[in-house]
């Protein structure tokens, strides 16, 4: 049985749906799984023609045991996850047509980010589990504007959970602001906190102290749905795969994705499928922040001050899932793990000796992309072939285009495309040439209808945030599902 260990290895090992409930694992490390299961080539033969459904239950079978969700409940859970998405097959378009430079859209899902590809999912097995627990859940997250509106939508009408995003006043957009205030249903709570110098980065401390405080957690019954939970990390996983039979000749040949990388959940996605036996690599494709540039460049991470950018969302100094990336790339080495973490809680900065620091960067190429950078590419690619990036995804194309060089000179490459232009319609006017109306493409319908309408939030300060929650929390543990 696949049991999930804690990165930092002072705690001891649970079952999947242990880890998917407490988030977080006893010691504050991360849950990771162990062993990662092992593919085969004859079982990729299998699944490489199978549609993006039938492949998620594949996947996720290798690393949920039957005894804990039973295969018909898994498939009836995944299909409720993706039933609100446009289509459920994540398409590759090749606008160059050169059959070598891949996006992926995976930004199909109800709002419009790849957030919703886990989330749906993570919440259906929490809220499946829940159940049979007869119990119930308060969960917290900050977001920099995807996590927030795709919790939210997963989370509406749900009984047992009550869900409360958290936001940094002025550091999203607008339209992803109206996915999480209009969302109106009674369990979602969204709450703006003003003055957030270091924006999402802050609103992670003041969940990091709640989730710390043991005895408050559990009065509260505090779980997180950020990519701190292993849940949606493994979900994350499939796209890889789904990717790599659609774009190679023949299994075995090499691929390389560009990821927009920000708390690092998808490259840790992406890692689990290497390790299962996918032949891929990764340009890690960050914004003018940089710090997951850093790591694989100089060997570092550091936390630097936050400056905002046009790809607010990847606009992170502390991506916490490096912890997973590590304890991966060190075969596992907990002791390793563990002072890494502390000397980061000290000092704010580690600096990896240069054997480390090379199996860090096997298969890993880096770039940090400017702001400049991300409007030309949005430009370019729109001006030569029509078709439309959002800021993230335009980091990574610029991310592949920068980076391919440093792979062999006929892989193909797949660059990430993590959200709808819509959500970001004042950075698309700013790339496009000046009196340009947008294209077609740039609006979407349901962010049309959120602009009509009634919205609900929270205010509050930075200062008042923890006080705030805890408050409202417990009122609304009151009115959750009667008879729990
Ligand atoms: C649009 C978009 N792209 C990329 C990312 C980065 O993903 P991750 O945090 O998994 O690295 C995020 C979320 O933070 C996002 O919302």
């Amino acid at each position: 049985m696949i049991m999930y260990h804690s990165t930092r290895g002072g705690s001891p090992p649970v079952p999947f749906d242990q880890a998917v409930l407490q988030g977080f694992a006893g010691d504050g490390g991360l849950f990771v799984p162990h062993p990662v299961p092992q593919l085969s080539r004859a079982q990729l033969e299998q699944w490489k023609s199978l549609d993006y459904v039938a492949l998620a239950r594949e996947v996720m079978s290798c690393y949920i045991d039957p005894e804990i969700v039973p295969k018909r409940d898994l498939e009836r859970l995944l299909a409720a996850s993706l039933a609100p998405f446009e289509q459920a097959d994540p398409p590759l378009v090749s606008p160059g047509q050169d059959g070598r430079q891949w996006i992926m859209e995976l930004f199909h899902g109800p709002t419009l980010s790849f957030k919703d590809v886990a989330m749906g999912f993570l919440i259906e097995l929490m809220d499946y589990f829940l159940e049979k627990l007869d119990d119930r859940l308060s969960l917290i997250l900050a977001t920099t504007g995807d996590t927030g509106p795709a919790a939210a939508y997963a989370v509406a009408g749900k009984k047992r959970i009550c869900c409360w995003p958290l936001y940094p006043a002025g550091m999203i957009s607008r339209e992803q602001e109206l996915q999480m205030t209009t969302i109106g249903a009674g369990n979602v709570c969204p709450v703006e906190v003003q003055d957030c110098r270091n924006g999402g980065d802050d609103l992670d401390v003041v969940v990091a102290r709640l989730f710390g405080n043991e005895q408050l957690k559990k009065r509260l019954k505090l779980s997180s749905v950020n990519s701190i939970n292993i849940g949606r990390v493994l979900m994350q996983t499939v796209h890889y795969f789904y990717a790599y039979f659609r774009t190679v000749e023949r299994l075995g040949d090499p691929l390389v994705f560009s990821i927009p990388a920000g708390a690092f959940g998808n490259l840790c996605g992406g890692e689990l499928a290497r390790l299962m036996g996918l032949p891929i690599e990764f340009i890690c494709a960050t914004n003018k922040n940089g710090t997951q540039h850093r790591i694989f460049a100089d060997g570092i991470f550091e936390k630097s001050p936050l400056q905002q950018s046009l790809s607010s969302a990847i606009d992170i100094v502390i991506p916490y899932n490096f912890w997973r990336f590590l304890y991966f790339r060190c075969s596992g080495d907990t002791a390793l793990v563990n002072k890494a973490v502390t000397e980061f809680e000290h000092f704010g900065t580690v600096q990896f000796d240069d054997i480390l620091h090379s199996k860090l960067r096997q298969g890993v190429v880096s770039t940090s992309i400017s702001d400049e950078q991300t409007l030309e590419s949005i430009a370019n690619i729109f001006e030569q072939t029509g078709y439309l990036l959002d800021p993230h995804g335009a980091v990574a194309v610029a991310g592949a285009e920068q980076c391919r060089p440093g792979f062999a000179e006929h892989t193909p490459c797949v660059s990430v495309a993590t959200a709808h232009p819509a959500k970001f319609p004042r950075v698309i006017k700013k790339a496009l040439p000046t009196g340009r109306s947008l294209p077609e493409s740039a609006f979407h319908h349901s962010i049309e209808e959120a602009k009509k309408a009634d919205t609900k939030v929270l205010i509050c300060t930075y200062d008042e945030l923890e006080l705030l929650l805890v408050e409202k929390i417990d009122a609304s543990l009151k009115h959750l599902s009667p008879g729990l």
